[in-house]
């Protein structure tokens, strides 16, 4: 893993998006499949309790598909609402990028099964293996080909099938992952003060023995012994992910603010990737934001990898915590190990 210095924050990057138009999210949506895992419910799958999951994660529940059903598909659910939300049609849509670790197969691309599934007869589009970070990575790229007047619409959408790669055996991960998709649209701004001002992202893969799926790829492609090993199931780090995980939500989220002029006092709403809710109360707290500015709905949801950052948002929103005008910062760490920030200004 790169060393930094707490104090020196490496920053040889430009603020801000470039020289194009301003753009937005005009709209969004997500789908959960209705299938619920209860913490008890592991209670009688691997050795655990539901104390010692509730105090180490802050999860009580999640969601996970019946068998048949892929990212796509839910992909698909969230994409349809948000885009009739946005008052378009299919059609209207240039571009969709997906950020998705559970791809519904290797190819063809979760992005051209959605475009199918939706009818998008006039996008293209494409995967994003952004893990965790998939939506703010995915977010981030959909609004500079908006922004260059090339695209007027993009569909950005975040959809993981996680319990597909889940171990049931393994009660180190096991618990912690759900299902679901989140989708929003990205569009021109209607109000050039209202739109996503800024971001950052980074990769560093020298840590990626610590998340992965070891088997299936290139690398290991599937054998009998793959599969009897259990090789083509998340493999994970604990330790080791959280403490990068604090460490790097707390410095891209200084790092994106410091360059925009920006104290906490600043921000109304900190929406960062729901793993655990004692990475997010820890990066909180290190930022000094006050609990009422951080949103955290990991505890319905588990982590559903690139879908966690909309169903959160999606949420504050319901819950009237996001409104038009609010700044928003996401934050996202995942798989890679990626590396995300995203400063936005609430549109609608
Ligand atoms: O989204 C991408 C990234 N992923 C993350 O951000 C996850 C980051 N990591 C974490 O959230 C936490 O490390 C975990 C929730 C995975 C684990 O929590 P922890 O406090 O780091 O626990 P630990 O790994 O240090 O394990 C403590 C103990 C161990 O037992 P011993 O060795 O102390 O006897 C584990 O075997 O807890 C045990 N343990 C469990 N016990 C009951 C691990 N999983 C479970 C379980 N139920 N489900």
């Amino acid at each position: 893993m790169q060393k930094e210095s707490q104090n020196a924050i490496p920053d040889h990057r430009p603020a801000g998006l470039g020289c194009g138009r301003p753009t937005e999210i005009t709209a969004l949506a997500t789908h959960v499949p209705p299938r619920v895992l209860t913490n008890a419910d592991f209670e009688k799958m691997v050795d655990t309790t539901s104390e010692w999951i509730l105090q180490r994660t802050g999860i009580v529940e999640r969601h996970v598909v019946e068998p048949g059903i892929a990212s796509s598909d839910l992909g698909a659910a969230a994409a349809k609402k948000a885009i009739a939300q946005a008052g378009l049609t299919p059609d209207d849509i240039d571009l969709i990028i997906v950020g998705t670790t559970t791809p519904d197969m290797f190819f063809p691309s979760t992005a051209a099964l959605i475009q199918h599934k939706i009818g998008a007869s006039h996008a293209w589009g494409f995967d994003l293996a952004g893990a965790c970070s998939g939506f703010t990575f995915a977010l981030a790229t959909g609004s500079q080909l908006v922004s260059t007047g090339r695209h007027n619409h993009a569909l950005i959408v975040g959809a993981d099938v996680m319990s597909s790669i889940t171990d049931y055996q393994d009660r180190a991960t096991c618990v912690l992952f759900g299902d679901g998709a989140g989708a929003a649209v990205v569009s021109a701004a209607k109000d050039p003060s209202l739109a996503i001002l800024d971001f950052a992202h980074e990769v560093d893969g020298s840590g990626a023995p610590f998340l992965q799926m070891p088997a299936g790829g290139s690398l290991r492609p599937a054998t009998r012994e793959t599969v009897e090993q259990r090789l083509h199931f998340i493999k994970q780090d604990g330790q080791a992910v959280f403490k990068f995980a604090v460490r790097k939500t707390e410095e891209i989220s200084r790092l994106i603010m410091q360059r925009n002029n920006l104290t906490p006092d600043d921000i109304d709403l900190f929406v960062s990737h729901q793993a655990n809710m004692r990475i997010i109360k820890a990066a909180g707290e290190r930022l000094g934001f006050p609990e009422c500015k951080v949103m955290i709905n990991l505890q319905r949801y588990g982590n559903t990898t690139a879908a966690t950052i909309p169903l959160a948002l999606h949420d504050a929103i319901a819950d009237g915590r996001l409104k038009k005008g609010n700044l928003v910062l996401l934050a996202s760490v995942g798989a890679g190990f990626t590396v995300g920030s995203v400063l936005l200004r609430w549109a609608y």
